[in-house]
């Protein structure tokens, strides 16, 4: 597959002198789910502000679509790849919902009935109907961060940067950004997500890149990163509970790695319907 965004030998060093991304290596390709892995301050949101031109390399390129994000206009970049705060105060600013949703669409020129399309889309997704007159800051925190998705995803670019989208959401909520992960996916949207929600991760079994102070430190499937234990704790990460669990479990097949509740049970079906756990007590494995 092609690579979308390019980030060649990149290095981001703030005004105050923190280096915070240092001679980063990577590519984004279509079709591709990206999960953004990390401890606190090693580098996740300047990375990402990079892929849209939000902040630009100190030395190194980066590359979308084939333009350098220093040469073009930001208006256009962004309208290729949307970046998702991970605060949504410092995304919102307008007084009604409607305006917010409306707002990165009119910006891109589309036609009327484009932009109508996208915006009732993003409306039905994040069910916003009732809200459409609301000011953003009336409502609570969760859903002024859904709000925040609905109106990037309404633009539509190819790739979608979801900066911490669980984080401070209820079950729910957490529910409804991994279908938004999906469903943006099955429509062909390169979605890269910043988390700390292992669980997230491990239901999407997707590519994973490390960060560890502003480098990169591993990129592979999840199920790998997961159970390479010395990554693992450099990184300060913690697999999945249900990985840790299902390593213990004996009668699990040690080829494979649990990432989800789901494949736990399909095992235990699959083998009871082969019959050959009967008598065995799953607990502890021991024949009765
Ligand atoms: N605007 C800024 N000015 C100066 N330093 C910053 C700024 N933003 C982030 N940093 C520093 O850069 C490092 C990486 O931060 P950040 O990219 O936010 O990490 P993460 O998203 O992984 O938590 C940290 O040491 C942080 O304090
Ligand atoms: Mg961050």
């Amino acid at each position: 597959m092609k690579a979308f965004i390019k980030l060649e030998d990149v290095t981001h060093v703030y005004s105050n002198g923190v280096a915070a991304v240092q001679n980063v290596n990577l590519e984004i390709k279509e079709g591709e789910i990206v999960a953004i892995l990390g401890s606190n301050g090693s580098g996740k949101t300047t990375l990402v502000k990079h892929f849209n031109g939000l902040l630009k390399p100190t030395s190194g390129r980066v590359l979308v679509n084939g333009m350098d994000t220093r040469k073009e206009k930001i208006a256009k970049i962004s309208s290729l790849v949307g970046y998702v705060f991970q605060n949504p105060n410092h995304q919102i600013f307008l007084p009604t919902v409607r305006e917010e949703l409306y707002y990165g669409c009119k910006n891109l020129k589309m036609p009327r009935e484009e932009v109508e399309k996208r915006v009732r889309k993003a409306i039905e997704i994040f069910e916003l109907d009732g809200l459409l007159d609301t000011n953003p800051f009336d409502l609570n925190y969760s859903k002024r961060k859904e709000i925040a998705m609905a109106s990037i995803m309404a633009i539509s670019p190819d790739v979608i940067v979801l900066d911490e989208p669980t984080t401070g959401q209820d079950h729910r909520g957490c529910k409804r950004v991994l279908d938004l992960v999906r469903l943006l996916h099955s429509h062909g949207h390169i979605v890269v997500l910043i988390t700390h929600d292992m669980q997230l991760v491990g239901e999407l079994n997707c590519r994973v890149v490390v960060m560890n102070r502003g480098k990169v430190i591993a990129d592979n499937q999840a199920d790998m990163v997961f159970t390479n234990h010395e990554l693992m704790e450099i990184a300060g990460l913690q697999p999945p509970q249900v990985t840790e669990l299902a390593s213990n479990l004996p009668y699990l097949n040690k080829e494979k790695t649990y990432l989800t509740i789901d494949s736990i049970i399909q095992w235990f079906k699959n083998k009871k319907k082969n019959s050959r756990v009967e008598g065995v007590n799953i607990a502890t494995g021991t024949r009765s």
